[in-house]
């Protein structure tokens, strides 16, 4: 048995989670954690939300609300969204929590102590305008690598380098667009360069590792390391631990990398084994492996080593296995651009394994993959003709012909060795290929033993046999049900949910990965009811995530008021109105007839009251476009602050229907 420790890049809490997260840090981890659980290694699977830095600050203040308030929504959205999606972390932590503070701000003087991190003088960007330094994100510009005018100033999403602000070529303030001027400020820097030849040396040490993480790692050694401030002119955040420091906080990757830690620690103070983390943490067998996307691979194969080394008796990664990103049209999802597929609204009509499933076999392993609807409805219906199928074609055999009890079979003959000797094969391979991170061909292994599986089915032609030759028939239908025991094993790490849901059907719950390809179930062992696991998809099934519910008003009498004193052109105009998507929902304490929205707006997220609840429940309002004046002066309704107001239409005699934007309008269109 082997220790292993897995994580997932802690999410900023700066908003719900899309099929891209899900896709690059999350599933795949997951199925590795499931299948080493299945393996019966030691394992234990962290991560959590990152609180801090300007992705929030900057997310809160379009939102109108606290820094705080914004990662205790988002907090707990992400982490809603990931759980329906059966991410099955060991924990889910926060960075704002006292015992992460109290971590970080010790690592910090710990490696202050040892000399690793120095006081200096710097020259960061000022914005004369609104008074203050801009932290990096804060700055725009055009990237002096690749050219591109959307990067940011602590980093160019287009060609992935880790910026210094000072390097962006025409420099823009991105509060109020004025151009920044560099100015004299103190922190604290950790001497990366310390670490170059100690890095180099344990970076050969991974030839394995994917090429992607080791050309990153490359490219940065190649360039020399320097140092890099780790602290920030912020108001939110993790105090720097000393005097003389006020208004600075700690940088926000310095100190979520030692979130994994944090929430180690959490994890195990929680189970009353205040020092089990260190067996994770600080026994050199551990095997650390962290799943991220590509644009974090500095941070956890450079920064990371260098902290955790520079601290000394840390355990260090073991394999990073960085994935590409999952786009959309060729492009990255985009929030703004209204192309982001959000967890939440597929789970509001769909199952989460299908999307698994398809995630799965479409994973940006090796290099950028586009998602598209098509592409999803053809491996869901995959799913159900093949697996289903297999499924529930076998369990309505044994229910039709054998009393729903596994039949007692004759000999095994040539075509049943075969299939489950393919089935142990096919488990033997999955697990290397899973053990090597090549989850894309172990899931594409697991469905050609379920085409196997019918193929076998469709050649002993149990249908038949039935009338002619009892035997034969128990045989194939006895075989049928051990490769579907096999099959729900096998396919368990990726489809969890469907699978518990075969091992009810087929009386077995346990999940050894060496079980699959024995004979488990025995003759007699009688057998759930079958159950269609799956349902297909028909062309343009996506149309329910983005259409209304297109409720027609019924004809009825009305006392239509009067019409209101004019208003000029130019007030009406002033009027800013926009569509909207009702993200979330929350019922809010004390008022029968108001929900506290989330509404997405496009390139923000915006928290609106609306006394809504007499007339629409909290799910039929989940996912609803809506028309949104959005520039209204914020009012609190009972004490929570409403940023704007959702129109709606109002009969005067208590019907009030909400006013819905066309289908094909998205977040963000403007109304005139
Ligand atoms: O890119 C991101 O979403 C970061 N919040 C990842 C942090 S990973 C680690 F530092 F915790
Ligand atoms: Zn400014």
């Amino acid at each position: 048995m082997t220790r292993y420790l897995v994580t997932s890049a802690l999410p900023y809490a700066n908003g719900p989670s899309h099929l891209g997260h899900l896709a690059g840090a999350y599933l795949p981890a997951d199925i590795y954690v499931r299948f080493l659980r299945m393996s019966g290694e030691d394992v234990i699977y962290m991560c959590g939300s990152d609180e801090h830095g300007v992705p929030i600050t900057i997310k809160a203040e379009q939102l109108g609300i606290t820094p705080r308030e914004a990662v205790d929504i988002f907090h707990e959205m992400i982490h809603r969204d990931f759980r329906s999606f059966g991410i099955s972390f060991d924990n889910f932590s926060r960075t704002e929590r006292p015992e992460h503070y109290e971590f970080a701000q010790q690592v910090f003087l710990d490696l202050l102590g040892k000399g690793f991190i120095v006081e200096k003088s710097m020259k960061q960007f000022h914005c004369d305008r609104c008074g203050r330094f801009l932290p990096d994100r804060y700055v725009g510009g055009t990237c002096p690598h690749c050219g591109s005018t959307k990067a940011r100033g602590d980093q160019c999403d287009d060609c992935g380098t880790w910026l210094d602000a000072l390097e962006l070529v025409d420099p823009v303030c991105s509060i109020c667009g004025s151009t920044p001027v560099p100015r004299d400020t103190r922190h604290w820097f950790l001497r990366l360069e310390a670490f170059q030849e100690w890095l180099e040396e344990w970076l050969a040490g991974h030839p394995e590792w994917k090429p992607n993480v080791l050309n990153y790692c490359r490219g940065w050694m190649d360039e020399g390391l320097r140092e890099r401030a780790i602290t920030r002119d912020l108001d939110w955040g993790i105090p720097v631990p000393v005097e003389g420091a006020e208004g600075k906080v700690l940088y926000v990757w310095f100190e979520a990398l030692l979130g994994y830690v944090s929430s180690t620690r959490e994890y195990f103070r929680m189970k009353g084994e205040p020092d089990g983390w260190k067996d994770y943490w600080q026994d050199g067998d551990t095997r650390l492996v962290q799943f991220i996307g590509k644009d974090n691979i500095v941070f956890h194969a450079v920064i990371q080593p260098a902290v955790l080394h520079g601290l000394g008796g840390y355990v260090l990664p073991w394999n990073i296995p960085a994935n590409e990103y999952l786009n959309i049209r060729g492009e990255k999802f985009s929030t703004s651009r209204g192309t982001a597929i959000w967890l939440k609204d597929y789970l509001a009509h769909f199952p989460p394994d299908p999307m698994r499933y398809a995630l799965a076999i479409n994973a940006p392993e090796n290099r950028d993959t586009d998602f598209s609807w098509d592409e999803f409805r053809a491996r869901n219906n995959e799913l159900a003709d093949v697996f289903g199928n297999f499924i529930n074609r076998t369990m309505k055999f044994a229910h039709r012909y054998f009393e729903g009890k596994v039949p007692e079979p004759g000999p095994a003959g040539e075509a049943e060795e075969a299939l489950m000797s393919l089935a142990r094969a096919t488990r033997d391979e999955m697990g290397e290929l899973i053990r090597g991170f090549n989850l894309k061909t172990a899931c594409l292994k697991a469905m050609e033993l379920a085409r196997e599986s019918n193929r076998y089915f469709d050649q002993s032609q149990p249908w038949k046999t039935a009338k002619t030759d009892r035997t034969a028939c128990a045989t194939s239908i006895y075989y049928s049900l051990q490769v579907a025991n096999a099959l729900r094993i096998l396919f368990a790490p990726f489809i969890p949910f469907t699978c518990e849901r075969t091992g009810v059907m087929l009386g077995r719950e346990e999940l050894h990965w060496n079980g699959a390809g024995g004979e488990n179930l025995r003759a007699g062992q009688a057998l759930g009811s079958p159950e269609i696991l799956l349902q297909k998809l028909e062309e343009g099934f996506e149309r329910v995530m983005y259409r209304e519910s297109g409720e027609v008003s019924p004809s009825a009498e009305t006392s239509v008021p009067e019409v209101r004193e004019q208003v000029s052109y130019d007030s009406f105009m002033r009027m800013d109105l926009r569509v909207g998507r009702i993200a979330e929902v929350h019922h809010i304490k004390g008022a029968d007839k108001l929900y506290r929205l989330m509404v997405d707006m496009g390139d923000h997220t915006r928290q609106l009251v609306a006394g809504l609840k007499p007339y629409y429940s909290a799910v039929e309002l989940e996912g609803r476009k809506v028309v949104v004046l959005v520039n209204l002066q914020p009012v609190r309704l009972k004490g929570v602050e409403s940023n704007g107001m959702v129109l709606a239409s109002d009969d005067g005699r208590g019907r009030v229907r909400l006013l819905n934007p066309s289908d094909d309008a998205l977040p963000g269109d403007c109304i005139h």
